[in-house]
This record gives structure tokens, sequence and C-alpha cells, in this order.
């Protein structure tokens, strides 16, 4: 765990101090109170708090938990003899264990995943399984219908009272760490990414350096540095290029093609914009399966640079 980021020192340890939807927060609060843990599987976008309610759950039903992202190891001899070794060694706890397998959605549907089902039931006796997924359609019906669903997407009419509270969180945060800021332009803020909770509190602390938090943490950097990234293929700097990735490929690297594709019409001609839209589409497609984001995201921007004029 890095502690140096807020988003991890500022990780809810319990449910109770997680900023959820009631009726979300109840379904948690009655596994807690009643002890009792099924398969779930959490999806819900990015940043919502899928991954902290998985672990919260864990340390307060006080049972051991072995966490698997998806994203990075997704081979299933891997993924078999890590959940084995795990699930097969004394609890220190003496209850059963869990399994939570983080961004089970980038596990491959048609080989890793179908492999999880047969885990899920080999190791039934002493095992849970907690999935999250950011999209829900891309995990098999199978594993579905093992698991509880629980959906985490905020309604428009719950935003207004999850937002005030977040606020709150964020003037603790900031307080803690001993930043002074202006509570207009934080509401700004957080109505700017919210629900993403782990992108409001990241900008924070990347502001934070400048000693206030002012009207200046609004103007958005990813927009300024789109910019950058498409100079760059407009000037073929492949070198340039691969280490603006390296330094915005974020969480959720699905979010730089939608970037570009909503931004292309100002930096591609007319004319290459639909072969612009093909390389896009197809890399988008590749993100889901891909072990490397990153090379991933540097092959669709070659691709790009080599084969779209720019304006
Ligand atoms: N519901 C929430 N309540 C409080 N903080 C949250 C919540 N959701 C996210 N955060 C903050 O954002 C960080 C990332 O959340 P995480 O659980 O990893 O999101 P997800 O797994 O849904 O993408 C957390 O460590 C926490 O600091
Ligand atoms: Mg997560």
């Amino acid at each position: 765990m890095n502690e140096f980021l807020w988003v991890e020192k500022y990780r809810p340890q319990t449910i109770k101090d997680c900023i959820l939807p009631q009726n979300i927060k109840s379904t948690f609060e009655d596994i807690v109170n009643g002890g009792e843990l099924h398969n779930m599987l959490l999806t819900g976008t990015a940043g919502l708090g899928k991954t902290t309610v998985a672990k919260a759950l864990c340390n307060e039903l006080n049972l051991d938990y072995l966490l698997i992202n998806g994203s990075e190891e997704s081979g299933i001899d891997t993924l078999r003899n890590k959940i084995k070794q795990f699930a097969s060694s004394i609890s220190l706890q003496g209850g059963y264990k869990v399994v939570i397998l983080d961004e089970a959605d980038y596990l491959n549907a048609q080989s890793t995943q179908p492999a999880l089902r047969g885990f899920i039931e080999e190791f039934s006796s002493n095992c849970r399984f907690i999935l999250t997924c950011n999209f829900k359609n891309r995990i098999i019906d199978p594993l579905h219908s093992r698991c509880t669903t629980i959906e985490f997407n905020i309604s428009k009419a719950q935003s207004a009272k999850l937002c005030v509270k977040f606020l709150e969180r964020c003037k603790y945060i900031l307080s803690e760490e001993g930043v002074q800021f202006e509570e207009q332009v934080l509401a700004e803020l957080i109505m700017k990414h919210m629900p993403d909770w782990r992108k409001v509190i990241n900008e924070l602390q990347r502001y934070s350096t400048s000693g206030v938090i002012d009207s200046g943490i609004l103007v958005s950097l990813s927009e300024i540095s789109l910019n950058d990234l498409m100079l760059h293929l407009k000037d073929k700097n492949f070198k340039a290029m691969r280490q603006w990735v390296a330094n915005n490929i974020d969480s959720e690297p699905a979010a730089i093609y939608r970037k570009i594709y909503d931004n292309m019409n100002d930096y591609i001609e007319p004319s290459s914009v639909p072969q612009a839209v093909l390389i896009l589409a197809d890399y988008q497609y590749k993100n889901s399966f891909v072990a490397d984001h990153e090379l991933n995201t540097v092959a669709c921007l070659t691709e790009i640079m080599a084969g779209v004029q720019f304006k």
C-alpha cells in the first residue's frame, strides 16, 4: 500500500465510513451485522468504492482475504495456483476465506472466466469470492449466476446528498494535510468529477503542491495534456508520445480512447477522422483483453501517428 497517495491513506476501513447511497449501504451493513458473506459481484464505474467495500467487508468480518487484480494477473495457471495455495492454508482467523477478484472484467471471457467458475465450486467449502468490475456485460453469465450482483451506480436523485457528504470528507482530508482551500472551488471540483471519488481526491493531491486549492484546479489538466499528446502525434515524436502515455495512463486506460474520440475533430483532418475512429475502436476493444494496457495504448497511438493526417 502506498501511504503517500491520499486515495490509499484515506481509504475508508469500514462500511460506515464509505459514502454510498443508503440502500446499498444497508445491504453491506446487513452483511457485517449478520456475519454471513456470499459470493458477490460489485459493479459500477471507476472510483465509486467497489474495491474499498470489498476490503472493508473482510476487515469488519475479520476474514483473511487474497486480492487479485484481474487487469494485472490474468493467466489461468497463476490464478489457479494463487487461489489454491491461499484456499488450502489454514485461516488464521478461523472462519472462511475471501478471494477478492478486482477488475474481473479484464479476465478473458473465453478462457479465464469459465475456469473461474470451476474454482468457485472447487473452493466453495472454505472460500467466498467477491468480484469487482466496471462493465458487468463483460462478465459471463455462469459467473453472474453464482454471485449476488450489487450495482454501485448512483441515481441523479441520490447524487446531491452524496456530494455533500463527500465535500465534508474532502474538507477533512485537506485539514489533516494542512492544505488551505476555497469551499466553492471544492464543491465545483466534486460536481465536475462525481461520482468518481478517486479522481477528486487525486486531483486535490496533485494540485495541493501549489499550496492552496483555488480555481486553478478547475482548469482541466487532462485537456491541456491531450493537446500535448496530439502535438506529439502530429510531429511523429514517438519518444514524447510514449512518455506521455506513461505519465497519463491512470486507473482507467479506456478513458484515453474516449478522450481522443471526443476531441479529435479539433486536431485531425476530416478525411482522416473515420480512419482514426476505426483504430480507436479496435484498440479500445483489445483493451479489455490485453495484459499490458500501456503497451496497447502506445500501439494504438503509433497506428494513429502513422495512418492519420493532422491539421
Ligand atoms: N464510496 C466512497 N466513500 C469514500 N471514499 C471513496 C469512495 N469511493 C472511493 N473513495 C476513495 O477513492 C479511492 C478509490 O476507491 P476504490 O474503492 O478503489 O474505487 P473502485 O474500486 O470503485 O474503482 C478510495 O481509496 C477512497 O479514497
Ligand atoms: Mg477498484
